[in-house]
């Protein structure tokens, strides 16, 4: 413990400037089925961000299949995994990504984040506090599926970006997920993502399905942040462990997160406290 106490205090001293004053955004990425292309998608937007110069922390909070790190290329040593047993302070498991941005890796299998002991969650929300310090965007890659786990999550973010192919099946599971989010907060901001689409021409078909169906049933439209092409350089960047869009920058979905990530920075409002908002929204009781 004083061990912990010293290292504290050391990391303390080189604190980077607090962004409370003006504030961050918290989005949480969402699919209703697995492999739709979720990691990637986190990992393209939060690169593009970077490379507009916006520093982005990016949590994994996929304890099923954490696997950002693999994405790109690192290896951890130590995961969330031994900051929830409090063998390592939050800023001893970063990671420095390409482009500046920092990755807090998750190991698969461990306790929801929800879910979490007392001693554990303040381990967590402490660390997560002081790292956020000085930081634009918190980008959260979660779990497939409508889990409570993940809701909870996703309630506490202030954006939530859902992503899906055009696959009938993720895009019934897409819709599950709409309605999950929207019975319990009718409100929250709710975006649309298309991943892998052939062309064009499918993606608005599969954009234009999903609003009818949130129009009809849920009286709601979803903001569309637009599509991203099923692209061999994306596959040939995963097989390389790194993102294309710091591989191939030219390359068609590079380009596409590019784009996704300068409306989300022009649209998405600053919240004061961004992150200690996201922290009370999901420390909160559920009746
Ligand atoms: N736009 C795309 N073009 C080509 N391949 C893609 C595209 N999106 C996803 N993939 C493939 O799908 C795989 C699964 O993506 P991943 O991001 O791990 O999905 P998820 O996080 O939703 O499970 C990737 O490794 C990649 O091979
Ligand atoms: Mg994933």
């Amino acid at each position: 413990m004083n061990d912990q106490a010293n290292r504290l205090r050391a990391l303390s001293r080189n604190q980077p400037a607090p962004n409370t004053l003006f504030g961050s955004r918290v989005m949480a990425i969402a699919s209703g089925k697995g492999g739709v292309g979720k990691t990637n998608v986190v990992a393209g937007l939060a690169m593009s961000l970077a490379q507009m110069g916006q520093r982005v922390v990016v949590l994994d909070a996929d304890f099923g299949l954490a696997n950002l790190d693999i994405l790109l290329g690192m290896s951890p040593q130590w995961t969330l995994e031994h900051v929830l047993r409090g063998e390592k302070l939050l800023e001893e498991i970063l990671l420095d990504g390409p482009f500046g941005i920092r990755i807090i890796p998750a190991s698969s299998g461990i306790q929801e984040l929800t879910r979490l002991d007392a001693a554990a969650e303040l381990r967590l929300v402490q660390g997560l506090q002081r790292v956020s310090q000085g930081i634009d965007w918190l980008l959260i890659d979660t779990a497939a599926g409508i889990h409570d786990s993940v809701i909870k999550l996703l309630m506490a973010a202030q954006e939530v970006l859902l992503v899906t192919t055009p696959e009938p099946t993720a895009l019934v599971d897409a819709y599950a997920m709409v309605k999950t989010v929207h019975l319990r907060d009718p409100h929250k901001p709710l975006w649309l993502l298309v991943n892998n689409a052939q062309n064009g021409e499918e993606a608005e078909e599969t954009i234009e399905q999903l609003q009818a169906a949130t129009r009809r049933f849920l009286s709601r439209d979803l903001q569309v942040l637009g599509m991203v092409p099923t692209d061999p350089f994306m596959l040939q960047a995963v097989r390389q462990q790194r993102c294309v869009a710091d591989l191939y920058p030219q390359a068609p979905s590079a380009q596409a997160f590019l784009a996704a990530a300068q409306q989300l920075q022009q649209k998405i409002p600053l919240q004061k406290e961004g992150f200690a908002a996201f922290w009370k929204g999901l420390s909160v009781e559920e009746p």
